[in-house]
C-alpha cells in the first residue's frame, strides 16, 4: 500500500468511510488531512454502524495509528464526543492523535455559522467549518497546541473575543463570556493533551519506516473551495495533493490515489446539481431512512438530493486528482432499475463542452445521456466480478473506459464485508 489517499470523485457521501474501513486493514496508520466534523463517514462492520465526524476510519483496526492531521479543523467538544461514543462501543482509542498544528473550532464559529445561514447561506452543516478556516487565514485562529499553554491562551483569547463578539452582534446572535470559553479550554486541556502529536514527526517517522499510510479525504472534488462549484463549496481542498500538504511530506511521495464514487450521484446543499433527477426517481433510489444506507446526510440528516451519475463530473475529479484506480460504491442499489442514464457529456449554446463550466454555467448546460439496460438482481449476493450479472459488469467497465482508470473495488452492499475486488 504505501502511500495511498482515498478521496471522493463526486459531490461527498461516496462512501469514503466505508472503503477507509475496509483498506485500512493493511494500513499501519491512518491519517484525515482536511475538512472538519462537517463530514459523516459512514462504518458498518463488525463492531457495528458508525457515522465518524473527525476519527479516522482506521480506529477500527487495532494495530492501526490514527492521526487527525494538521490541514483539520477540529471541534474538541465534538472530538470529545465522538471518543466517549466509540470507548462505549468498545473500540480502543490507544491509537488515536491529533496534530498540534490542527486549527479548532472555536464555540463562535459554529454560531457564526449557523448565524449566517440564517440570513442567507449556501447550505452548510453548520458546523463552523467555513468559519475556522476563515480565521486560520485571517491568522488569528487556535491551535490544538495552544491548550498546552493556558497563560499564551488567556492572553490570546482576551484579545480574540471582542473581534468575534462584534461579529456575532452583527448578525443578532448570543454573544460568548470570556469564563465559559476559558473553563471549555480547560476541560478540553484535560480530555486532549494526552492524545497531542508532532504530525511532522509522526508522518515522517511513518514515512522513514516505509510504514503504510492511508490519507482519509472528506467530502469529494466538486465541493473543493478552488476547484469545485464555488460559492457552493466547502473551504478546504478535498483533492489528494492537499494530503502532501497537510502531512508536510512531497506530493512524489504519494503512490496510489483512489477515488471513490458512487454509481450514482449524490449531493447535500445548494448549487448546481446537472444530473439531479425528479423528486420521483430520487425517492425510489434515496429510500425511507430506515436504512444505514439510505441517502440522508450522515452529518446533518438533511435528504440528500439524487442524480444520474455524471461522467464529465469524474472526467474532471481524476484531472484534478489523478486517480490510480477506482472504488465504484453502491451498485448494488442500481438493481431496481430496468433502465440506467448516465450523462457522457454537456452542452451548452447547442455545442459540446470539453471543460468542467463555470458554476454560473453549470446551472445553463444541458447533460446529454446515454440509456443502459439494468440488471434487475441482487448484486448484493455476488462475490466475484465474474458472478456479477452480464449489464452490471458492462456499466461498471464503461465508466472505468470513459475516464480510462481502473476500477478495483466494487460496493455491493453497505457493510464492510460487502467489496468485490476487481
Ligand atoms: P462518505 O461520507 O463518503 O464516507 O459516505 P457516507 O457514509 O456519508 O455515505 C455513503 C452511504 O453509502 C453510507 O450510508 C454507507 O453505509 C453506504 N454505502 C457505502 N458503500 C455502499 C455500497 O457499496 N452499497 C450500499 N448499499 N451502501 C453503501
Ligand atoms: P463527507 O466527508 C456531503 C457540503 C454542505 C455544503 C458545503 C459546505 O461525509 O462526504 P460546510 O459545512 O463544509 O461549510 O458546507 O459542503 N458538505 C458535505 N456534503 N458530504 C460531506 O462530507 C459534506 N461536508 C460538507 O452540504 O453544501
Ligand atoms: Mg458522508
Amino acid at each position: 500500500m504505501a502511500v495511498k489517499v482515498v478521496v471522493g470523485a463526486q459531490f461527498g457521501d461516496e462512501g469514503k468511510g466505508k472503503m477507509v474501513d475496509w483498506l485500512a486493514k493493511d494500513a499501519n496508520m491512518v491519517v484525515r488531512f482536511q475538512g472538519g466534523d462537517n463530514a459523516g463517514h459512514t462504518v458498518i462492520n463488525a463492531h457495528g454502524v458508525f457515522k465518524l465526524h473527525i476519527i479516522p476510519c482506521g480506529i477500527f483496526r487495532p494495530g492501526c495509528q490514527c492521526l487527525i492531521g494538521t490541514g483539520t479543523v477540529v471541534n474538541p467538544d465534538v472530538l470529545i464526543a465522538e471518543m466517549e461514543m466509540l470507548d462505549h462501543a468498545g473500540i480502543r482509542l490507544a491509537n488515536l492523535m491529533l496534530s498540534e498544528k490542527a486549527q479548532l473550532i472555536m464555540p463562535w464559529h459554529v454560531a457564526l455559522d449557523e448565524a449566517m445561514e440564517r440570513s442567507g447561506g449556501i447550505g452548510t452543516t453548520k458546523r463552523g467549518v467555513g468559519q475556522a478556516y476563515a480565521d486560520k487565514f485571517l491568522r488569528k485562529n487556535f491551535r490544538a497546541e495552544d491548550l498546552r499553554n493556558m497563560d499564551t491562551l488567556r492572553e490570546k483569547l482576551s484579545r480574540h473575543l471582542a473581534f468575534v463578539n462584534t461579529q456575532l452582534a452583527f448578525y443578532g446572535a448570543k454573544e460568548f463570556l470570556f469564563e465559559e470559553i476559558l473553563n471549555k479550554c480547560l476541560y478540553w486541556q484535560e480530555k486532549l493533551i494526552p492524545f497531542l502529536c508532532d504530525s511532522f514527526d509522526t508522518v515522517h517517522s511513518a514515512l522513514l519506516r516505509k510504514a503504510n499510510i492511508l490519507f482519509e479525504g472528506q467530502l469529494g472534488a466538486m465541493k473543493d473551495i478552488d476547484l469545485g462549484i464555488y460559492p457552493f463549496v466547502t473551504s478546504s481542498n478535498p483533492v489528494a495533493a492537499y494530503a502532501a500538504v497537510s502531512g508536510g511530506f512531497s506530493p512524489k511521495l504519494i503512490d496510489c490515489i483512489t477515488g471513490v464514487c458512487k454509481a450514482f450521484s449524490s449531493a447535500v446543499g445548494d448549487g448546481p446539481f446537472p444530473t439531479e433527477m425528479p423528486e420521483a426517481d430520487a425517492a425510489l433510489l434515496r429510500g425511507s431512512g430506515a436504512n444505514p444506507d439510505d441517502e440522508y446526510g450522515a452529518r446533518t440528516g438533511r435528504s440528500r438530493r439524487i442524480g444520474w451519475l455524471d461522467l464529465p463530473v469524474l472526467r474532471y475529479a481524476n484531472a484534478i486528482n489523478g486517480f490510480d484506480e477506482l472504488a465504484l460504491t453502491k451498485l448494488d442499489k442500481l438493481d431496481f432499475l430496468p433502465e440506467i442514464k448516465v450523462c457522457t457529456h454537456y452542452t451548452l449554446n447547442g455545442q459540446i463542452i470539453e471543460n468542467m463550466p463555470a458554476t454560473d454555467d453549470l446551472y445553463r448546460i444541458e447533460p446529454i445521456y446515454e440509456i443502459f439496460p439494468g440488471w434487475l438482481s441482487e448484486t448484493s449476493k455476488c462475490n466475484t466480478f465474474d458472478e456479477l450479472p452480464e449489464n452490471a459488469k458492462q456499466y461498471v467497465q464503461m465508466i472505468s473506459k470513459s475516464i480510462n482508470v481502473p476500477i478495483r473495488y466494487i460496493g455491493n452492499g453497505p457493510s464492510r464485508a460487502n467489496i468485490i475486488l476487481v
